[in-house]
């Protein structure tokens, strides 16, 4: 082990609870560049956590209750009032929670003038599949999620099938894999900001690659402190940036919290 630097830094990111269920990809990948920019293998072993804690960690709760949410969503859905119990879980997730005031608005405006939608695909989604219950899906619709967190996708695979929905909720990192299925709708929310922190060329290479006829990409209207610092403006010329050369249609929404970009890949 010891003459083997990436693994002795995997194992001790892995031996803290807060990294412990992260994709070991994505902790090998960011492990090799701090193992090849810094002096000692401990320098490196503390900027791969600062890393995991700028794109997931910062996002989540200190404690993540996943059995005990399940069990008040079982029960939920047997009363047949599942959305309370997603509203009150969103919460937890400080870059979902900020959608909640405008939940209802959001997913109107965001599936007007879409075909009816049979399947999605949710990258890096964070708890946002908590929210498919105000989403207009066809009723025997297929929600695929992705996210670095196994504990997390875990808990998201057996929400779906209470939520009426088919699907996988799969750990990831859409930095080396971008997922295959071919869906009506993704969703890349909120997202580009967390990826290109690690890898430059992700969201150009996201957009281009995945599998869907729309794409539904959103940046953040404020910094998670909730300061604006001029974010909407830089992201939208940002976003300008990386569909440069393309001819898709596009249509833009702002909310309070978030600007939003339905593409249509045709
Ligand atoms: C700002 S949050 C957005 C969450 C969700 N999409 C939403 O808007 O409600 C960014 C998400 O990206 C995820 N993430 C960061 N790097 C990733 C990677 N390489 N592959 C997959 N997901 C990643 C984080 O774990 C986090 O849930």
């Amino acid at each position: 082990m010891a003459n083997d630097p990436l693994a002795a830094l995997v194992a001790a990111v892995q031996a803290s609870p807060k990294y412990r269920s992260v994709s070991v990809d994505l902790i090998q990948r960011i492990g090799a560049d701090e193992l090849a920019k810094r002096r000692s293998l401990k320098e490196a072993i503390k900027a791969t956590k600062d890393t995991l804690h700028q794109i997931g960690g910062a996002f989540l709760d200190q404690k993540m209750p996943y059995d005990a949410w399940l069990a008040k969503l079982r029960d939920a859905a047997e009363r047949g009032d599942l959305r309370a119990a997603c509203w009150e879980i969103i919460a937890h997730h400080a870059s979902t929670r900020e959608r909640l005031p405008f939940l209802a608005d959001f997913y109107a405006a965001v599936f007007a003038d879409l075909p009816p939608v049979a399947s999605v695909l949710d990258l890096a989604c964070g708890l946002h599949p908590l929210a498919a219950p105000w989403m207009p899906l066809t009723p025997d619709a297929i929600y695929h999620a992705c996210d670095i967190y196994g504990d997390m996708m875990t808990f998201l695979g057996a929400f779906l099938p209470l939520a009426g929905l088919r699907g996988t909720a799969t750990t990831c990192d859409v930095t080396q894999t971008i997922p295959a299925q071919q869906v009506d709708l993704a969703f890349l929310l909120k997202a580009i900001p967390s990826l290109e922190q690690s890898d430059k060329t992700v969201g150009r290479r996201l957009l281009e690659s995945v599998q869907a006829r729309h794409v539904v990409v959103s940046f953040p209207g404020q910094s998670l402190g909730g300061r604006h610092k001029g974010m909407p403006a830089h992201y939208e010329a940002h976003f300008q940036e990386l569909i440069a050369g393309h001819e898709w249609h596009i249509r833009r929404h702002a909310f309070p919290t978030e600007l939003v970009f339905v593409l249509d890949k045709g």
